[in-house]
């Protein structure tokens, strides 16, 4: 049976990718090595990660006052790296609680230094991005979470505060063109619409590095990780290369508009069909759709399992809703063809006129 992956991370890659990953683990670049068995200081990686980071630069289009590093770890030990290096012992950052990920990030940070949370959009289920709001003057940067996950909404214009942007992009990354230089700094665990789990992607500007007292552990220290060109340890040599030959894949079809257009035709078809069927519920405010995580209910919540049942028997993977949440969610990131969106609304269809 055909497989439609919806899965919200780890999550669809490129076949190509697959492909060439798969052959690489036998044989990479006619080496007679596998990729799994080659030095991380050999030429051989350093062309990998090179690639890599040359990707970043040309699809964000950033200059040499940015640094891209590949490290160990997910979105979450970010969440504890990036206060560590930017906010120092009794200082202030200025965070954007918009659900579960967001959240988690402010707490993490509060460990190191004060948490003001400037939005709590908890007040309706985290339906909707506040954006309205004051950021304290002395706040040393401002965290947002440019697209949640769970709950299914998005930034689709970034606050202005005068304060350094710094987000988590980890479910949106590279899923379309915008000014990248209001941030900095930006930072994504590879599985979602970059890679293979394993590797974050930190995408820091130099200035803002340096200005705190703490002494840092070196493995934490972004400075020394710039220093030492991200191979101050073994770095996940793997999961690097995915994200590499992800990257190309990006650049080949296209880059970042064409990502851009991509995403929002999948997301208008997607939305669209959900609007016009009242069997089905969505919840989050219009404006703030995601175009990555749909997520959306049964109006009849008795619907739910059959609907649910229905998926799994036709294929669909990974389209239950997020355990503290429930309902459905369809994740449609860059490798996710439209014509699986596609099949997914027919069934939403079918199922509506079944059960209308
Ligand atoms: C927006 C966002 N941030 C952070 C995380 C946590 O990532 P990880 O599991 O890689 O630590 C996730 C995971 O899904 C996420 O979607």
């Amino acid at each position: 049976m055909k497989l439609y992956n919806f899965n919200s991370g780890p999550s669809i890659l490129p076949q190509s990718v697959l492909e060439e990953a798969s052959g690489a683990i036998l044989n990479f670049n006619d080496t007679g090595l596998s990729i799994l068995e080659i030095g991380h200081r050999t030429t051989w990686f350093q062309d990998v990660l090179q690639e890599a980071i040359s990707s970043v630069k040309q699809l964000m289009q950033l200059n040499d006052t940015y640094e891209i590093l590949f490290l160990h770890g997910g979105a979450t030990t970010q969440f504890m790296q990036v206060p560590m290096n930017l906010l120092g012992d009794g200082e202030t950052a200025a965070y954007c609680d918009n659900g579960i990920w967001g959240n988690k990030a402010a707490k993490e940070a509060a460990l190191f230094g004060n948490v003001q949370v400037v939005t709590n959009s908890s007040d309706k289920q985290h339906t909707y991005i506040q954006k309205q709001f004051t950021v304290p003057a002395d706040a040393k940067y401002l965290h947002i979470t440019t697209n949640n996950t769970v709950e299914g909404t998005q930034w689709h214009q970034y606050p202005e505060t005068g304060i350094p942007l710094v987000a988590d992009m980890s479910s949106d990354i590279f899923s379309r063109q915008t000014d990248f230089t209001k941030f900095s700094l930006m930072y994504a665990g590879a599985q979602k619409n970059m890679g293979a789990a394993g590797v974050n992607l930190v995408v820091v500007k130099k200035e803002v590095l340096g200005k705190i007292q703490r002494k840092i552990p070196t493995i934490m220290n972004y400075q020394k990780h710039i220093e030492a060109g991200s191979l101050m340890n073994t770095p996940p040599v793997f999961a690097v290369y995915v994200s590499m030959l992800t990257l190309r894949w990006i650049l080949a079809n296209g880059g970042l508009t064409e990502m851009g257009k991509r995403s929002v035709e999948k997301a208008e078809l997607l939305y669209n069909t959900l609007d016009s069927l009242p069997v089905f519920k969505a919840t989050v405010a219009k404006e703030d759709r995601s175009q990555m995580n749909a997520v959306f209910f049964l109006t009849n919540p008795s619907l739910e399992a059959p609907f649910l049942d229905l998926c799994k028997k036709e294929g669909m993977i990974g389209v239950k809703g997020y355990r503290t949440i429930g309902g459905v969610r369809v994740s449609m990131y860059n490798a996710l063809p439209l014509e699986s969106v596609r099949i997914f609304c027919d069934l939403m269809k079918d199922f509506a006129f079944r059960n209308g």
